[in-house]
């Protein structure tokens, strides 16, 4: 059995994973980097250092989730935390799109199904799968707690502000996936209350990366600071939250 605290992030060879990831070893957790191509994953697990490993995880294949919790159960034989980070923005995305020529393609009236199901599949689907086949490992913990990077684009009551001025990007596949996360969250929320098991979501900012073309004005250290926070909360934390940096409420 391990000592350390044992953290799995999601999607953590780039971006804001993978900065979550480098500083919760650095916060004294063993990391295992999430990735779905394991190559990737152990590049990026160098790059955080000792304290990590990488674990190959492709969150819609039901195969690749479970050979991943089936390796933890066996390594360690529980899980402390789950960072559910893993996300896509779109399948086919123009290079140097900006986010509202983006947004143009996937509006209700003109959205491809396939496209939005293959968004859905990742953003949403994907976080469900991970967490059924990591619960019995994080029922083993004694501090276990959930962390869902969302998005503040997913807030309905925010979107239905008529003076906020990012409301024309709201649409169906990637911020209504984090619409989705969210009301997920809520019910991972009640269904582990009794249990003691907290189950957050965070979202990063408007983040320099792959998944905007690096668009962002965020750095990732900055995109990552509210998910590690909130890890990091003591075992009195609350649950069922939806907050940005630092501590910010961000009404569902
Ligand atoms: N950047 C922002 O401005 C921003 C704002 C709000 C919320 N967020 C959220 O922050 C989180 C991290 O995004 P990011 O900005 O860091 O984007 P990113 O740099 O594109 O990273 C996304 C990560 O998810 C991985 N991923 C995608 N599909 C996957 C799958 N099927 N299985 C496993 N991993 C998969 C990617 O792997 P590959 O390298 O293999 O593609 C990558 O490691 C996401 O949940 C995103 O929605 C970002």
């Amino acid at each position: 059995m391990q000592d350390k605290p044992i953290a799995l992030v999601t999607g953590a060879n780039q971006g804001i994973g993978l900065q979550i990831a480098k500083d919760l070893a650095s916060n004294g957790f063993t990391v295992l980097v999430g990735s779905r191509n394991l190559e990737r994953g152990e590049t990026a697990a160098t790059e955080v250092g000792p304290n990590a490993l990488a674990l190959q995880l492709d969150v819609t294949d039901q195969a690749s989730i479970a050979a991943a919790a089936a390796r933890i159960h066996d390594d360690y034989g529980r899980l402390d935390v789950l960072v559910n980070n893993a996300a896509i923005s779109g399948t086919n995305r123009q290079p140097g799109q900006s986010v509202e020529d983006f947004a143009k393609t996937t509006r209700p009236s003109n959205v491809s199904l396939d496209e939005m199901r293959a968004v859905w599949d990742t953003n949403v689907f994907g976080v469900l799968a991970v967490y059924q086949a990591m619960l019995p490992l994080l029922r083993k913990s004694t501090a276990a707690r959930i962390v869902n990077v969302s998005s503040g684009v997913g807030s309905l009551t925010t979107n239905s502000d008529t003076a906020f001025p990012w409301r024309s990007i709201f649409g169906p596949v990637y911020p209504a996936s984090k619409t989705a996360l969210n009301a997920l969250t809520v019910a991972m929320a009640i269904e582990l209350e009794p249990e003691g098991i907290r189950v957050n979501a965070v979202s990063p900012g408007y983040t320099r990366t792959n998944l905007n073309g690096y668009t962002g004005t965020e750095t990732v250290e900055e995109g990552a600071r509210e998910a590690v926070r909130v890890v990091l909360l003591g075992p009195d934390g609350p649950t069922g939250t939806f907050t940005r940096w630092e501590n910010q409420t961000i009404p569902w």
